[in-house]
């Protein structure tokens, strides 16, 4: 195969490549990775970047791992990939009782699908498929939370915040979903009964139309990278059963250990009826989600109508995705993830602590492996995507928060570095 040169690959990406939410009359040059390492990734002019990101939150083990890539390398050999339509495998059977043993009890069926997004349209098909079996077909919306953020694809957006969910000019073609306050009590405030009253007077005056609610556990992302209270998880989960409606858990982002649990779901020790998984389900090595039910959601939907679940995408259950996601979890069971955990949580604590000084910030706060620093103004990305990069690190922020979620096989000398250097470009950002 014949190399580009990087000149090349840089004219071709801002002539014909869309990036996320990028413009291409007005393209941002992208920086060119030519290689990844533990948690650095190399770019083409020779610079190294410690990464900050994970590559949105999936590379928990960084880099280039020869246990993965040894795994997906076998995996090749044997059978890249094969329609999961009348066939099965190995690779799919063994996560699938791996998922089952793992997350919180009572989820006992997987669906498997290609990316977040998609595992997200199939939670919410789940739901409704549940209550149409059921004979009520009237429960068929989403109870959503503000502030939260769900995917990119038609259904997944709906329950995405319709102001800051980055998707309103979506709204006139998005089904209506209906949506309470996001959280309002932090991580560790001291829980008042007022924080569920929004959420179960949505459910008081809408429970017969609702199929769902559906959450991010403990940590909204995407939407604000606010961590919030366990005891509302908890309280959400039996206001979701006193009114019979399901709950989904969307742990996409917080599931294999981010906030510190295996699931978010165990913070409050609660079991969803449908969980969402995807980004580090595979160490950030492939692209693949599962969704997870219980007996009851499953039974359900056979019973009804149509006698089966009525999803089946071509690349489910990806041999390649799955055998580089039995890898990631056995890796990551068999380290001692928690103390890698704790100790990146105390570092972010201490490291981005100085931040809380500097007048331009309005919050800093960490939770497992997620250490926010919160500005008053939102930053130019580009801008001081630079900087970072001019510092050796690889950091992207969005809105007004700068966040960093590093692979758990940091060093504490690389998190010095990234919490350092982070510093010194918030501080004198403006
Ligand atoms: C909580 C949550 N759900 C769903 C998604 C969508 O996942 P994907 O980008 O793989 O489609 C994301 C992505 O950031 C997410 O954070």
């Amino acid at each position: 195969m014949k190399h580009l040169t990087t000149s090349q690959v840089s004219t071709i990406d801002q002539q014909h490549i869309w990036h996320p939410y990028s413009s291409l009359t007005n393209p941002i040059p992208a920086y060119h990775v030519v290689s990844a390492e533990g948690v650095r990734l190399k770019l083409a002019d020779g610079r190294e970047l410690i990464d900050g990101m994970a590559s949105w939150w999936s590379a928990i083990h960084g880099y280039n791992h020869p246990e993965l890539n040894a795994a997906i390398k076998h995996q090749i050999d044997t059978m890249s990939h094969v329609m999961f339509g009348g066939i099965t495998h190995e690779p799919a059977a063994k996560l699938a009782q791996t998922l089952v043993d793992i997350t919180p009890a009572g989820l006992e069926k997987v669906f498997f699908s290609d990316s977040g997004s998609v595992g997200v349209e199939v939670a919410l098909k789940m739901a409704i498929q549940y209550w149409y079996s059921q004979g009520n077909s009237e429960k068929s919306r989403i109870l959503s939370l503000r502030k939260g953020y769900h995917g990119d694809t038609f259904g997944a957006m709906s329950v995405c915040d319709p102001v800051t969910g980055m998707h309103h000019l979506f709204n006139n073609t998005l089904a209506k979903q209906l949506f309470t306050e996001s959280p309002r009590c932090g991580f560790n405030d001291t829980w008042n009964e007022s924080h569920i009253a929004d959420i179960k007077s949505q459910l008081v005056k809408h429970h017969h139309e609702l199929a769902a609610v559906i959450l991010e556990p403990i940590l909204q992302g995407t939407g604000g990278m606010h961590f919030y209270s366990p005891t509302y998880l908890k309280r959400v989960r039996e206001l979701c059963d006193e009114y019979d409606v399901l709950l989904i858990a969307d742990e996409i982002a917080t599931g294999f250990g981010r906030t510190g649990k295996l699931f978010a779901c165990e913070w409050a020790g609660i079991s969803p009826d449908i969980l969402c998984l995807g980004k580090a389900l595979t160490g950030g090595y492939m692209t693949l989600a599962a969704t997870l039910c219980t007996t009851k959601v499953s039974d359900g939907i056979c019973h009804g109508e149509a006698g089966v679940f009525m999803h089946g995408p071509t690349f489910m259950g990806n041999p390649l995705a799955c055998s580089a996601a039995n890898a990631s979890i056995e890796l990551l069971l068999n380290s001692n993830w928690e103390e890698q955990i704790a100790a990146i949580e105390g570092q972010l604590k201490s490291g981005l602590a100085p931040a809380k000084n500097y007048s331009h910030v309005t919050d800093v706060r960490c939770l497992g492996a997620v250490g926010v620093i919160e500005l008053k103004e939102s930053v130019d990305v580009a801008t001081i995507q630079k900087q970072f990069v001019d510092k050796g690190i690889w950091v992207r922020p969005f809105g007004s928060r700068v966040y960093v979620m590093p692979p758990y096989i940091i060093s504490s000398q690389d998190l010095d570095t990234l919490t350092n250097n982070m510093l010194k470009v918030v501080e004198f950002y403006k």
